[in-house]
């Protein structure tokens, strides 16, 4: 498609221009016309049975404050059966981030949008509404993805992802990293540590000029949650790893900058260092999506290394604060609400989340427990509470999905997880990165050995999880990029697993 169909040459602009005889006035507009105004794409997000959000960002150093963007939405690709159409302004205190909202929509139907401003038009997206809430529904094709460090690589992962018939993506987390340039790196982050809005804004940026990102943004609606290093590395609630004042200012740049970048509503528009993100979407009479935030309301992390916030590794039997029950992860709000919103008349309640919910146990030389305490590992009875409420509420079809760690995982979960016999009450797929490295295959091989309920682990794998979800089974695809450095690699299937809906736990398929 052309990106650009409403736009003159640059030819006849300065032909008109000089017959006119105004040339500096209108060579000042002719090269302004240069610049182009879509150059980070299009996305829709927050699909409902009747709205959808379409988001833009305008690019250029020449944007006045206000900027008039005019947006239409079809029936059709070719846009000529018009459903909606609205204006938006885009603001300088925004980053000219446009998040127009939809409304008066059919549900579960296609659409197309577009936007224009500044005399351009923008590429072309492709969106879909949620099916009303009562409506009998067949099937939800979706994809989870987290974790794409522009820096470790390409991401031929959403290059693939874009051409599969997707009705939503879920992004669990990790959508920029804050890192500064490194030399060795495949491709370089321009500029230092993300920590200030404009060092946010620009990271955003940075990542959206991706070609690949773009695509799968623009081929169907996405629902995102954040996870640490949309911010910093590891941060928790409002500490941060290095234990720095200041960190409430930060994570108010950070989440101002996450916002406009995605395609949430503006009345998720974040006031001070304050954005929620934790919602639920009804997919028909077929499955309850739960999204939730792990980072913005948690305890700090238990036992840390001296002076320092943030994560460690530590041995169980020195760190009784893992097993604290006044300790959450969610904090006490968020878990109350969680545990009263399980659909009890659909199949499918899918959870989607930032990291590994299955125990993951390791042992130093000695035998002795490790864990990692960033994780659900680390605040071990909130674990148990979510997991213990969706037992004893026979919650349906309960599908746990998350990213975080780099590498692909297929758990069964339990109340107990020191019950090797105790019952499987949901099932966890987490995906792994776009790109971003994971550790060493061997350590989760040996984890393997010590974790019964884990049925897959691959933290050499880089890619994606897709999935195609009916009322009786649920199937997922663990997809893996064969040259995680080249842009146009090839994607495969590394495995695919199946759940039964009226069986908690994975089976190979
Ligand atoms: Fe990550």
């Amino acid at each position: 498609m052309d990106l650009w169909p409403d736009r003159p040459s640059r030819r006849s602009l300065l032909a008109a221009a000089l017959a006119a005889g105004a040339f500096p006035a209108l060579l000042r507009h002719v090269l302004a016309a240069e610049v182009p105004r879509f150059d980070l794409g299009v996305a829709s997000g927050t699909p409902r049975p009747d709205s959808v959000v379409l988001w833009t960002r305008l690019t250029g150093d020449d944007l006045p404050d206000e900027v008039p963007v005019r947006w239409e939405l079809a029936h059709d690709e070719r846009f000529t059966r018009l459903a909606s159409r609205g204006s938006f302004i885009a603001q300088a205190s925004s980053a000219h981030s446009v998040h127009a909202e939809a409304a008066g929509l059919e549900p579960a139907r296609s659409y197309w949008y577009r936007f224009t401003a500044l005399g351009q038009q923008s590429a072309a997206g492709r969106t879909r509404t949620a099916p009303a809430p009562d409506a009998a529904v067949d099937s939800l094709r979706f994809a989870i993805a987290s974790c794409q460090r522009w820096d470790h690589g390409h991401w031929a992962a959403w290059r693939h992802l874009a051409t599969e018939p997707l009705d939503l993506v879920l992004f669990l987390g990790d959508y920029i990293y804050e890192y500064p340039l490194l030399p060795s790196a495949v491709r370089l982050h321009r500029g230092g540590w993300a920590r200030t809005l404009d060092g946010y804004r620009d990271r955003h940026a940075q990542y959206k000029s991706d070609p690949a990102l773009q695509a799968a943004h623009a081929a169907c609606p996405w629902l995102v949650v954040w996870d640490d290093h949309e911010v910093e590395n590891d941060y928790a609630g409002l500490q941060g790893e290095r234990l720095q004042d200041g960190f409430e200012a930060q994570r108010a740049a950070a989440y101002q900058a996450w916002w406009e970048h995605m395609p949430m509503p503006m009345s998720a528009r974040p006031r001070g260092p304050d954005l929620r993100i934790v919602g639920r979407l009804d997919w028909g009479r077929l499955a309850r999506l739960h999204l939730i935030d792990h980072r913005q309301y948690r305890d700090p992390q238990a036992c840390p290394r001296p002076g320092r916030g943030g994560s460690n590794t530590v041995r169980l039997k020195d760190c009784p604060a893992l097993d604290d029950p006044r300790r959450s992860l969610l904090g006490w709000e968020q878990e109350r609400w969680l545990a009263e919103g399980w659909s009890l008349d659909r199949p499918w309640n899918l959870l989607a989340q930032q990291t590994l919910m299955a125990r993951f146990e390791t042992q130093d030389r000695q035998g002795d427990s490790l864990r990692w305490t960033d994780g659900w590992d680390g605040y071990a009875a909130s674990r148990q509470r979510l997991l213990q409420t969706v037992a004893d509420r026979r919650v349906p079809g309960p599908v746990v999905l998350s990213g975080d760690v780099h590498a692909h995982y297929v758990a069964d979960l339990k109340a107990d997880f020191d019950d090797a016999r105790g019952e499987v009450v949901a099932t966890e797929f987490c995906g792994t990165s776009i790109s971003s490295r994971g550790g060493a295959q061997s350590r989760v091989d040996a984890a393997l050995a010590l974790n019964p309920h884990l049925h897959y682990g691959r933290s050499d794998q880089r890619g994606a999880v897709s999935f195609t979800l009916a009322p009786q089974q649920l199937q997922a695809r663990l997809l893996t990029v064969d040259d995680p450095t080249d842009a146009a690699s090839t994607v495969r299937v590394a495995a695919g697993f199946r759940v039964d809906a009226r069986r908690p736990g994975a089976q190979r398929a």
